[in-house]
C-alpha cells in the first residue's frame, strides 16, 4: 500500500469559536505549546499566513497578527525570502507542559510555619460576625463625611495624589495625625517623626527589622497578639513571651529571661486580650530596663481611644524621656480596618531608616486614602465619629455583659469594670476546650475568638476574646446563647463542679 504522506503538525491545530479567548489567542497559544513541548522543532517551517487561514477558514490578518507576536516573543523567526521558520532552540525546551500541576508545586513550597498560619484566608469574612473581636462598628462607618470628603477630593483632580509620593507618607496626613495624637493622645511630636503604614501589622514588621537584626530576642506580652508575634518571627526575631498579669508586663521576668532583647513589644494602655492597664511602676521599669539595656519599645496603642469610666490613658510614649518608645497606632479601631493605614511615631534619628525600609517595601501608602484621612481629621470629623462611637460602644458593652450573665453565667466569668476597648475577655469557669468551642460556634456564624492560641506555650486560662463594638444590640444575646450551647457541647462529662482551667 503506497504510504500516506504525514499530516502537518498543525493540521491537529483545532479553533473554537464559541471560546472566550479570540481566534489569534487560540493560534498564538497553539503555536507556544508545540514548541515548547518540543513537537515543533527549531527549523521547522510554518505554513504561510494564506494557508493557514485558508486551511483553518479564518481572515488573513488574523494569522498575520499571531504571527508577529509569535515573532516578536522569539518562537518564530523570519528569513527574508522563505518565511517563517520556529526558531532554534538550544538543545529540547526545558519546560514541560502538564496540566493540574499545582499539587506538586504545592509540595514543593516550603511548610508554612504555625504561627503565621493566622494569616491563612478565612474562608467567610470573619469581621462582620457577631462577637468577632477588634472590629469597630462597620454599620456606623461615617459614610456621609466620607463621601463628601471623597467627592470633593475627586472634583479637584488632585494629580499630586497620583503620582508617586512621600514614602513616609502625604505630609498632610503626617500633620493631621501629629495633631491628632497632641489633643488625642498627649503626645508631642512633629509631622517629621510620623511615617504611615499599611496598618500596625506593616508597622511591626518595619520596626522588627529596623532596629532588630534576625536572631535579636523581643519580648512579647503572654498571652498577646498573635498577628503581632507572627510578623516579629518572620522578621527573624526571636520571641520570648513574657507573663502580663493584672499590671501588665514585668520588666523584671522579661530581663530574667532574655536580659539582652533588643525590641519589646507592649499595650499598655489596654493589653491585649486580657485588658489590663500597665501599672505606672511597671512602665517605669520597662522605661528603665530598656534604657539600661540599649532596647527599644514598642508601644501598640490599637485601641486607647476607647474607656467607658473615664478619660484615655495617656500612653507609654509620653514617660519616655530617653527616645526608647515608637508608638504604633491605627485607623483600623477607629474606622475600619480595610482602610489599612496607620502610623508610627518615631524618634528623629530613626525617621530615615523607616522611610527607606517603608520606599524598599511599598514605596508609600495609598495617595487617595490618605488625602481623605487627612481631610477627615483636619475638620474634627474623627473626633466627633469618636464620640458617638463611645456612646455606642458602651451600649454596646453593657448589652454584651448583661447577655453572658443572663445566658452563660454557668460557664463563662466576666470582669465588672467599665471596660475599654472593642472586645472583652469571658474566661471558662469549667474546664472545656475554648477552641473547639469556638470552632462549633462558627459553624453557627458566630466568631467568638478561643482565648488559649493568644498564649505562647501552654495557656494558663482558658476563654473567649468577643468583640462588642462591632456587633449590633440585638444579635448580641442570641448569639452569646449559641456560644453558652457550644461550650455545652464542649463540656467533659463528668466534670460537673467549678474547676481550674488550663
Ligand atoms: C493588639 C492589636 N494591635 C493592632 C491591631 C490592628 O491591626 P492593623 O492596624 O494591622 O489592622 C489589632 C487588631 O486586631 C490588635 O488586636
Amino acid at each position: 500500500m503506497p504510504r500516506r504522506p504525514a499530516l502537518p503538525l498543525w493540521s491537529s491545530l483545532a479553533l473554537d469559536r464559541s471560546a472566550a479567548a479570540s481566534l489569534q489567542d487560540q493560534i498564538v497559544r497553539y503555536f507556544r505549546d508545540a514548541v515548547l513541548s518540543g513537537r515543533l522543532k527549531g527549523g521547522a517551517r510554518v505554513p504561510s499566513s494564506r494557508v493557514l487561514a485558508a486551511d483553518h477558514d479564518v481572515a488573513r490578518i488574523t494569522v498575520v497578527e499571531a504571527y508577529d507576536r509569535l515573532v516578536a516573543e522569539g518562537f518564530l523567526t523570519s528569513r527574508p525570502g522563505s518565511g517563517l521558520f520556529v526558531a532554534a532552540t538550544e538543545g529540547e525546551p526545558k519546560v514541560r507542559l502538564v496540566a493540574g500541576t499545582s499539587r506538586h508545586q504545592r509540595k514543593r513550597m516550603p511548610k508554612l510555619r504555625r504561627n503565621e498560619q493566622v494569616f491563612l484566608v478565612p474562608e467567610r469574612p470573619l469581621g462582620l460576625l457577631p462577637l468577632s473581636p477588634g472590629v469597630p462598628a462597620l454599620d456606623h462607618f461615617p459614610w456621609r463625611d466620607w463621601t463628601r470628603i471623597t467627592a470633593r477630593l475627586l472634583r479637584e483632580r488632585p494629580a499630586h495624589a497620583m503620582g508617586y509620593g512621600d514614602p513616609r507618607g502625604d505630609c498632610g496626613l503626617r500633620q493631621a495625625i501629629a495633631e491628632y495624637l497632641g489633643q488625642a493622645r498627649g503626645i508631642a511630636c512633629t509631622a517629621d517623626q510620623v511615617i504611615v503604614v499599611a496598618g500596625s501589622q506593616q508597622g511591626i514588621d518595619l520596626t522588627a527589622r529596623v532596629v532588630a537584626a534576625p536572631g535579636a530576642e523581643a519580648w512579647v506580652e503572654d498571652p498577646g497578639y498573635p498577628a503581632a508575634r507572627a510578623a516579629l518571627a518572620s522578621a527573624g526575631l526571636g520571641i520570648v513571651p513574657v507573663p502580663v498579669g493584672a499590671e501588665g508586663l514585668d520588666a523584671v521576668k522579661g530581663a530574667e529571661t532574655a536580659p539582652r532583647a533588643r525590641l519589646v513589644l507592649v499595650s499598655p494602655s489596654h493589653q491585649y486580650p486580657l485588658g489590663a492597664t500597665m501599672s505606672l511602676r511597671r512602665r517605669l521599669a520597662l522605661l528603665d530596663w530598656a534604657e539600661r539595656a540599649d532596647a527599644w519599645i514598642l508601644e501598640d496603642d490599637y485601641d486607647g481611644e476607647y474607656r467607658y469610666g473615664g478619660r484615655p490613658l495617656a500612653p507609654l510614649h509620653t514617660l519616655d524621656r530617653g527616645n526608647r518608645v515608637l508608638y504604633l497606632g491605627t485607623f483600623s479601631k477607629v474606622l475600619a480596618p480595610g482602610l489599612r493605614l496607620g502610623y508610627l511615631v518615631v524618634p528623629e534619628a530613626a525617621i530615615a531608616h523607616f522611610a527607606q525600609l517603608k520606599a524598599m517595601t511599598d514605596r508609600h501608602a495609598p495617595g487617595l486614602d490618605q488625602r481623605i484621612v487627612a481631610r477627615f481629621l483636619a475638620e474634627g470629623r474623627l473626633a466627633a465619629h469618636l464620640r458617638r462611637m463611645r456612646v455606642l460602644y458602651a451600649g454596646r458593652r453593657a448589652a454584651l455583659v448583661q447577655a453572658l450573665r443572663r445566658e452563660a453565667d454557668d460557664f463563662l466569668a466576666v470582669d465588672d469594670d467599665a471596660g475599654a476597648g472593642l472586645n472583652l475577655v469571658a474566661r471558662l469557669k469549667l474546664r472545656a476546650d475554648d477552641v473547639a468551642a469556638s470552632r462549633h460556634a462558627l459553624e453557627r456564624q458566630v466568631h467568638a475568638a478561643a482565648l488559649s492560641p493568644y498564649y505562647v506555650g501552654r495557656p494558663r486560662e482558658r476563654g473567649f476574646v468577643l468583640g462588642f463594638a462591632g456587633t449590633p444590640e440585638d444579635r448580641i444575646a442570641p448569639a452569646v446563647r449559641i456560644l453558652a450551647a457550644a461550650i455545652a457541647d464542649q463540656r467533659p462529662p463528668r466534670s460537673r463542679g467549678r474547676v481550674q482551667t488550663g
